[in-house]
């Protein structure tokens, strides 16, 4: 059951060591501004993202729908994107396609004044698998379902492949995408494996409108599905789950990878807002973060609160320390990256 499977994927989220081993955004290091020449008070950090305006460089990145929990986390995490003035993306809406009285899990987001929200469904979902495809009306029910300003396209091929029930046939996904691309604003997103140089290229070749990088570093669903797997005692998946537990692209090379004329949303690992500060200044036009917002938003509106001004304290404390008083100077500051993402960056010959 899908619903079920959603509770599950919350509960590990919370409870269980989740991450993958090694977080990159540790390997960039910002070069202090002992003279700022900045007052920290009327420090900008305002930024547009295709044509929205958003009052922070960063979204809430999609996470979840389709159970009461899934509504409850939605309603707080849409009361802090209208109290911050953010936008924000819910979880893949697969499972109100398939049962439409579990719509207002996504629609609760609707009584919020949000700058921009994002639909969500799953590449997997573009074509025939063991399920018929998502048909024109299917995409658009989900779209108009949170009135979107976004839809995006989530690659989740690694889960699929690691959890029990999942989709196993990828063949026909872009020639699908890009006739969808042409008639919805689309955002390609990846779940925690990130995008390579020839990815990003096909996306924006395919008419994609910005690409969520959803790196490496932070959520391994591989990890997720690993939990599941021994709760279900199936050793093939539990094998799969920790053979699989670190792979992909760290998100700050994806970042550099995803250079391709098109907003970058940088997300994967972010914890708070130094590593925020860092995604921008690798050239995102947003950072994204998820899983860190999970537990807040499970409790209450006033706990997620909390943990966002923190954020934000600390974005703005690293802005006034690299000299910058506004986003556009934080994308200038200086940094330099260390090994292992070093290599990373270099692996197209940069
Ligand atoms: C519980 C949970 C559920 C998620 N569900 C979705 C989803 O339905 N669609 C999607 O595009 N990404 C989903 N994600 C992936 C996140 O949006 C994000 O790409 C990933 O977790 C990496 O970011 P993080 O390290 O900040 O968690 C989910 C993440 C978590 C933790």
């Amino acid at each position: 059951m899908i619903e079920n499977r959603k509770e599950e994927h919350i509960r590990i989220a919370e409870k269980e060591a989740v991450s993958s081993e090694y977080n990159y955004w540790d390997d960039v290091k910002i070069i202090h501004q002992a003279i700022p020449e900045v007052d920290f008070d009327r420090i900008d950090t305002s930024v547009n993202f295709l044509g929205r305006s958003s009052s922070y460089p960063f979204l809430i990145s999609s996470m979840t729908g389709g159970t009461d929990l899934a509504k409850r986390i939605n309603g707080n995490l849409a009361a802090a994107a209208e109290h911050f003035g953010v936008g924000m993306g819910v979880g893949s809406m697969r499972a109100a396609v398939e049962k439409k009285e579990l719509a207002d899990t996504y629609s609760v987001i609707n009584g919020y004044n949000i700058p921009f929200k994002i639909a969500n469904i799953g590449a997997p979902q573009l074509i025939g698998q063991k399920k018929p495809a998502f048909t024109d009306s299917d995409i658009e029910y989900c779209f108009s379902l949170i009135n979107a300003d976004f839809l995006i396209i989530h690659f989740n091929f690694l889960q699929e492949m690691v959890q029990p029930e999942g989709d196993r046939n990828a063949r026909g996904v872009m020639k699908r995408l890009k006739d969808i691309a042409s008639s919805y604003p689309v955002i390609a997103k990846e779940t925690g494996n990130g995008f390579s140089r020839e990815a990003a290229l096909e996306l924006k070749d395919a008419g994609v409108q910005a690409i969520d990088v959803g790196g490496l570093g932070g959520t391994s669903f591989a990890a997720i599905e690993y939990y599941r797997a021994v709760k279900a005692s199936d050793s093939e998946k539990m094998h799969s789950g920790k053979t699989f537990w670190n792979w992909g692209i760290p998100s700050p090379a994806s970042i550099r990878y995803c250079d391709v004329g098109l907003p970058v949303i940088g997300s994967g690992g972010l914890r708070n807002g130094l590593d925020l500060a860092k995604s921008i200044m690798i050239g995102a036009t947003m950072g994204g973060f998820a899983r860190n917002f999970l537990s807040s938003a499970d409790k209450s509106f006033d706990a997620l609160k909390i943990q966002v001004d923190e954020i934000i304290r600390d974005m703005k404390m690293t802005m006034f320390l690299t000299s910058s008083e506004n986003v556009g100077a934080l994308r200038k500051a200086r940094y330099f990256v260390t090994e292992p993402l070093k290599s990373w960056f270099n692996a197209y010959g940069e």
